[in-house]
């Protein structure tokens, strides 16, 4: 199953997510707009791109990334001083609670505009594990049952980093989290704005719906908190159906971008006591319809 794009080897990994793209230097892709456009057309198509022995620099890095948009930072993850937008996702041993990202989420999708997406690349890794995994919204989407496509139709949900990143702070660091950050709504399920493709759009920083308490939906209280609940417990677990995914296993300079608008991941925190270093560029997005 390997397809030649001009230049670009791109390997499949499974039949709904990810492609490896070989023969390419990224630092010298966001030179040549020619391949930037089919390296965005694979993303379109793929969801997830890995490109292995990316011995880039970090400029090299944001320059790539940023060829797709403007680059953010993150409010609870350092940046590099030298290239704002390089989030660095740092784990050491003597973090052992620093453990954010082993949960299905779609990145910061707190934000009303969350990242179009993001490109990855490993400094270090663990000697085992520390994979990452990517699920495609789009097929978890589409393989709903008709009458739950039905239901949530016409759903909105609220996102809040205050229920994530926040529950560990003292109050009043929280409330000045939730204040410079409020919670986004977005539709449960939004159109992709390139492809027009569904994307089931719950995940770990999902709280609630907010418009769920219909006389269709709601005969009398005791249907709204169960019914709301396990419907949207019901949604987010969808991520976690392996038909859906693909798992990365890191090598040092492997580098992954995805479209954060389609797809959820998690990163398998099972390298404790171990050393993990990856650096992320998150690139700005649109606000989800
Ligand atoms: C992330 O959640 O964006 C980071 C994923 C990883 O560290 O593998």
């Amino acid at each position: 199953m390997e397809a030649v794009i001009s230049t670009l080897q791109v390997k499949p990994l499974t039949c709904t997510i990810g492609a490896e793209v070989g023969e390419v230097h990224l630092g010298e892709a966001s030179r040549s707009p020619e391949l930037m456009a089919e390296i965005r057309a694979l993303l379109l198509r793929y969801k997830v791109l890995f490109f292995r022995d990316q011995d880039i620099s970090r400029a090299e890095h944001v320059a790539f990334a940023g060829d797709f948009g403007k680059l953010e930072d993150h409010p609870m993850l350092g940046s590099d001083p030298e290239h704002p937008g390089l989030v660095r996702i740092y784990k050491s041993p003597d973090q052992p609670n620093d453990r954010y990202e082993n949960c299905w989420h779609t990145d910061a999708t707190w934000r009303e505009k969350p990242p179009f997406g993001c490109v990855l690349r490993c400094v270090e890794c663990p000697p085992v594990g520390g994979d990452t995994m990517w699920a495609n919204m789009v097929e978890a989407y589409a393989r709903l049952p008709e009458h739950i496509k039905t239901q949530i139709a016409p759903l909105r949900a609220r996102h809040s980093i205050e229920f994530s990143f926040g529950a560990v702070m003292p109050i009043e660091k929280r409330l000045a989290l939730k204040a410079q950050f409020p919670d986004a709504e977005h539709p449960v399920v939004r159109t992709h704005p390139e492809t027009g493709e569904k994307i089931l759009f719950v995940n770990s920083f999902t709280t609630h719906f907010t418009n769920f308490h219909t006389p269709a939906n709601v005969r009398c209280g005791h249907d709204l908190n169960p019914g709301a609940g396990q419907l949207l417990n019901y949604l987010a677990a969808q991520a976690s159906i392996p038909e859906y995914q693909v798992r990365w296993r890191w090598q040092k300079n492997d580098v992954a971008m995805w479209d954060n608008r389609c797809t959820q991941h998690y990163a398998v925190m099972d390298y404790p006591p171990c050393h993990r270093k990856m650096e992320r560029a998150g690139i700005t997005g649109d606000k989800p319809f």
